[in-house]
Formats: C-alpha cells, sequence, structure tokens
C-alpha cells in the first residue's frame, strides 16, 4: 500500500504535495519523492525515509517551483527500499514521471518485453515497468497522452492507482485506477488526486470516487472522466464530512477495525500475484525445486502472532507436505541451543522484520550453516535483508499493534509455501493442488462475510467487558486458533486469559472453571469435533458459558455450546484464516466496550526490536 497526491492549480505544488503525503504516511513511508513541471522540464526529488527527509532535502518544497506535481510515499513491495526505487520513475529522455501504488502482477513479462524494445531499467520497481510502457505507447500513438494511458491499462494485470505527467502537455495531470484507491478532489485554487480523503481535506471536501480504469484528466480548471476506450464518461460528486482524523483511518473509529475490514484485500493480494496457471508461483522466494526437495526438517521460529501462525503452519506443512516441523518461540529458540542438522530449514516468521528475538533466531540458523527463510511484511527490513530467503507478505502497513491482517496473511503465505513443498515434492497431485487453490482464492471473500456478519459476536463481546478470566480451547489446528484468539483478547482488553489444548483441560485447568467463566471453543477439525465436544460438556457442567467457533455444516453443537458462531466451509488446513475473524471481532469490541486505546495498548509497542 502506498501513498499518491498530485496537484495542478495557482499555487506552488511541492508544498501542497507533501502536506498531502503526511496524511497518507499510514499507508506507506519507507521512501517518498515528487515530480514537479518547473515551466521547462519535470524535477524529480525522491529519498529513502521518512517524509520529513524529502522535506528537507527540498527545504518543504521551496526548492521545486512549479504549478502541477505529483508526489509519493512507498511501502515497497517489489525492490528493496532505495532512492532508486523510489517514487516518481521517468521514462527514458524524462518527459514522463509517474507515481504508483498497487502490485503489476505481470510486470515481469512486460519487463522483458520493454527489454527486447531497447528499454533500460534503473530500478527493480514494477512501476518502472508502466513509465516504459506509457513512453512506448505515447510514442507510437502520435504523442497522444490519454491513447497512452488507454494502451497501458489494457496490458497491465493487478492492481494498480497511477498518477502521470507528460512533459509535452505541462498543464494537465492524467490519474487512473484498478482496484487500488485513488480519488479527485475539486479545489477552489487548483484540482489534486489521492489515494485516500485525508490528503486533500485541507483543500476541499468535494471529491470523486473513481471508478476501477476509469481516467481523470485534470487541468487548474477543469476535471474530466474517461473509460479504457478513452471515451468521455460523466460522474457526479461527493461531499466528505468526516474530520482529518476518521478520514485516517478511512472513517473507522480505530486502525484496527480498518484493519480487520482490509484483510480480505491483503490476503487477496498474498494469495492472487502466486497462483498461475494452476500452480504456485513465489518469485521473490528464490528456491529450486531441488532445494525444496533436500529440506529434512523444518523450524519455525516467531514471536507473538506470528509464533502463532507457526503452529499452524506445523499441521499443514506436516499435513501437507509430510516434512517434520518444530515450532518455537524466538526467544526460547535462540537460547536453547536447538539441534539443526543438515537438510534443516530455518523459517523465521515477522510482520515488522525487526523483532530481536527472532532476528537473533535467524542469526543463530545462519551461524549453523542452516539455510533461513523470513516471511515478512516489510520489503527491506532487516530479517528481509538477512535471511537467505524470502517470501512477502502484502498486508500493506499495519498501525494497530494488535496484528489482524498481517497475521491472515502470514496464515496464507505459509499455506501457499506448504502447499508449493507438497507438489514440488510429489506429496499432492496436481489435482488436489488445484483443488487447494480453489478453496484457498475463495477465502477472502469468506472472511469478508464473516466480517459483515459480526454482529452477533459483536453483541457478544459487550456481555463479557467485565469478564475476569476467558479461557480458549481448541484441538491440533484448533489450539493454534485458540492461542491467537486469546492473545487478540488480552492484550487490548487487558482481561486475563488463556488458551488451552482442549485435552490438557483435566490435567490442571478445568479446576479454574467456575460458575459463569467464559470458554470459546473452536472446533473445526471435523475428525475431532467429539473429543472438542466432550471437553465442552465438561467445562459447562463446571458452570462455565461456551461460546462455541465452528463449521457451518457442525450443528450438532448447538445442544452443547450456548453460543455459536459459523464460519464457512473450507480445507480444514485453512479454517483457521476464517475461525480467527470472529475472535478478532469479540477482543476488538471487548476493548473498545471497555474503552480502552485499541490502537496503543498499555505497555506495547508494534515491533518489539529489544529484547
Ligand atoms: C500481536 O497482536 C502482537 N502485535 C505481537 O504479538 C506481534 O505479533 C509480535 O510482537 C511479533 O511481531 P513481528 O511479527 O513484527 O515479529
Amino acid at each position: 500500500m502506498c501513498g499518491i497526491v498530485g496537484y495542478v492549480g495557482k499555487k506552488q505544488a511541492a508544498p501542497i504535495l507533501l502536506d498531502g503525503l503526511s496524511r497518507l504516511e499510514y499507508r506507506g513511508y519507507d521512501s517518498a519523492g515528487m515530480a514537479v513541471y518547473d515551466g521547462e522540464k519535470i524535477v524529480i526529488n525522491k529519498t529513502t525515509g521518512r517524509l520529513k527527509v524529502l522535506s528537507e532535502l527540498t527545504h518543504d518544497g521551496a526548492t521545486m517551483s512549479g504549478h502541477i506535481g505529483i508526489g509519493h510515499t512507498r511501502w515497497a513491495t517489489h525492490g528493496e527500499p532505495s532512492d532508486v526505487n523510489a517514487h516518481p520513475h521517468f521514462n527514458k529522455d524524462q518527459s514522463i514521471a509517474v507515481v504508483q501504488n498497487g502490485i503489476i502482477e505481470n510486470y515481469l513479462k512486460l519487463r522483458n518485453l520493454l527489454q527486447d524494445r531497447g528499454y533500460q531499467f534503473l530500478s527493480e520497481t514494477d512501476t518502472e515497468v508502466v513509465v516504459h510502457l506509457l513512453d512506448y505507447y505515447y510514442n507510437r500513438y502520435d504523442k497522444n497522452p490519454l491513447t497512452a494511458v488507454t494502451k497501458v491499462i489494457h496490458r497491465v494485470e493487478g492492481s494498480y492507482a497511477l498518477g502521470i505527467l507528460f512533459a509535452d502537455h505541462p498543464d494537465v495531470m492524467y490519474a487512473v485506477r484498478k482496484d487500488a484507491p485513488l480519488i479527485v478532489g475539486i479545489g477552489e485554487e487548483g484540482n489534486l488526486i489521492a489515494s485516500d480523503v485525508p490528503a486533500v481535506l485541507k483543500y476541499t471536501r468535494d471529491v470523486f470516487f473513481i471508478e476501477n480504469e476509469e481516467i481523470a484528466v485534470l487541468t487548474e480548471k477543469s476535471i474530466e472522466f474517461f473509460n479504457m476506450d478513452a471515451d468521455p464518461i460523466r460522474k457526479e460528486s461527493k461531499h466528505i464530512d468526516w474530520d482529518i482524523n476518521a478520514a485516517e483511518k478511512g472513517g473507522y473509529e480505530h486502525f484496527m477495525l480498518k484493519e480487520i475490514y482490509e484483510q480480505p484485500k491483503a490476503v487477496r493480494d498474498t494469495i492472487s500475484p502466486r497462483i498461475r496457471d494452476h500452480s504456485i508461483v513465489i518469485e521473490e522466494l528464490g528456491m529450486t525445486d531441488e532445494e525444496i526437495r533436500a529440506v529434512k526438517k523444518i523450524h519455525i521460529a516467531a514471536c507473538g502472532s506470528a509464533y502463532h501462525t507457526g503452529v499452524t503452519s506445523k499441521y499443514v506443512f506436516e499435513g501437507l507436505a509430510r516434512i517434520p516441523v518444530e515450532v518455537d518461540l524466538a526467544s526460547e529458540f535462540r537460547y536453547r541451543d536447538p539441534i539443526l542438522e543438515e537438510g534443516a530449514l530455518v523459517i523465521v516468521i515477522s510482520q515488522s522484520g525487526e523483532t530481536a528475538d527472532s532476528l537473533a533466531a535467524l542469526r543463530l540458523a545462519k551461524d549453523r550453516g542452516i539455510t533461513t527463510l523470513g516471511i515478512v511484511n516489510v520489503v527491506g527490513s532487516s530479517i528481509a535483508r538477512e535471511a537467505d530467503k524470502v517470501m512477502y507478505t502484502w498486508a500493506g502497513p499495519e498501525i494497530a499493534v494488535a496484528t489482524t491482517k498481517a497475521y491472515s496473511c502470514q496464515l496464507v503465505a505459509q499455506y501457499l509455501l506448504a502447499l508449493k513443498f507438497a507438489q514440488v515434492r510429489g506429496q499432492i497431485t496436481d489435482e488436489q493442488l488445484g483443488e487447494y487453490l480453489h478453496e484457498m482464492e475463495i477465502l477472502p471473500n469468506q472472511i469478508e462475510s464473516l466480517i459483515d456478519n459480526k454482529h452477533k459476536i459483536q453483541k457478544f463481546a459487550n456481555r463479557y467487558v467485565a469478564a475476569k478470566d476467558v479461557f480458549f480451547i481448541g484441538r491440533g489446528i484448533d489450539y493454534a486458533i485458540s492461542l491467537e484468539g486469546s492473545l487478540k483478547l488480552k492484550e487490548i482488553s487487558y482481561i486475563h486469559s488463556e488458551a488451552y489444548a482442549a485435552g490438557e483441560l483435566k490435567h490442571g485447568t478445568i479446576s479454574l472453571i467456575e460458575d459463569g467463566t467464559l470458554v470459546a471453543a473452536v472446533v473445526t477439525q471435523e475428525e475431532l469435533y467429539k473429543k472438542t465436544i466432550s471437553n465442552i460438556v465438561e467445562v459447562r457442567s463446571r458452570g462455565a458459558y461456551v461460546l462455541a467457533v465452528t463449521n457451518e455444516d457442525n450443528i450438532e453443537i448447538e445442544k452443547t455450546a450456548d453460543c455459536v458462531i459459523y464460519i464457512p466451509k473450507t480445507s480444514s488446513y485453512f479454517t483457521n484464516s476464517l475461525a480467527i475473524i470472529p475472535l478478532q471481532i469479540f477482543g476488538y469490541y471487548v476493548s473498545v466496550g471497555k474503552g480502552l486505546d485499541v490502537d496503543k495498548p498499555r505497555n506495547l509497542a508494534k515491533s518489539v526490536t529489544v529484547e
């Protein structure tokens, strides 16, 4: 996820771009840049680091004079954070400048095609493909910018929001989107484009929401829209009532709720670029089939929620790829002198890529000469750079301390990896792979339906605002889900909670169950239904009130649980991705009900970069 801003009007563009970008830093902040037409040519300034580095570089925009410009704050997906990978990007003769938010899924193919036509690339980004493709079509079709833009959007696949300047047409800015947000602001002293409303509210509350594959053409005094065949289209503007603070959260009360709602898109962004012609392509992984076949054992090391995804993927890897998996808390792994033998693969999972314990675990494995793989959300982070292999989650920046969308992306990234390993090692047939991939591809819609139907769990949460102890139980993958459900509740509501392997209750914990104690039972593994239901009966007979999260066809459970939340049918390996949604929502609304700071819980940091 990145932030785009553009301005054309009476005023100096650069200060307006910087102001707008500062409102979009929650969308990305590893590098930033601006392109401004100075009356003769397009000038670009861009740099790694937070937006303030760009502000300092340009003296708050004063060194970039001109009335039309585009700006960008980056969240790297393709290509590490660097000056050369920062946006905007130029074409060869610096007559076209582009900023982009999104993922061009066919960028490699297009890059090869362009290189065959003599185009040279300076960066590793997918965006640079767009600017050279624009150059190609612009020069091929009578230097007509609109034609060039329509030709490009017919060729690129994936999600994109583009801001474009043509030096030959210095009073006009072009913008187009598909599956990445972009709006047009109707200003009194000029018009604007932006990834999101907060960037324009200082200048206008009247905006156009651009639909997929619609092109906006802006000048100081006019705004026109065209479809992807360059036919003019009419649009209605909307008036925005949000204040800036609400707008930064997209109208949601907290970033955590916004990020819960972003999960379908984040999961789709992490899955879809990797499913190609019924097989799995993880471009950045860099593991050959031979290396995959040589893996004898997997060690997973991570912390917190990332560790919980590792507990889930132990079952997925062992079930699908038949590779033994050991999962450790990274803070334990780094000090227990683990036995790492030849053929081991150490996988370190980390949203931030900076967690001290996880980084130490990675370094320990590397010191032992063991191949390491980082599953990371932040491109260019320490773990991403130091691991031998890397697989990115594409959740975009996650602001709330309590992880939701990054957690969900870590899960599906590991499903993909396990399926890839299983296929390469001949543990599943192509047909079976196809079935699993089909089930994965519908997960985002299933997640969306659970979020859209959150009212039941939201109401249930309001009843437990005063709870003192809550237990989460499950068996197998359901135990892993319980771990995360428990952490979500305790870290943002400060209510004591514990997750237990359901079969473990009778070995001690059941003595804690009293009249009215809430027990959340996760029951998604069909072959374990009966066992977990017997645990539910045990705790209920001791006075517990049981919330069950189970598969939609398991209606039997209505006879034993007090409240049931159903999840749509999916592979038993993927149920974590669905069952966790009501538990995230439960934790969120209990915290809201207690009037706590959901996004910034006490004593916690988003990334624990110290021991
Ligand atoms: C989970 O909601 C917490 N934010 C925390 O447990 C987090 O998952 C853990 O600190 C690991 O962080 P990382 O993924 O950035 O390494």
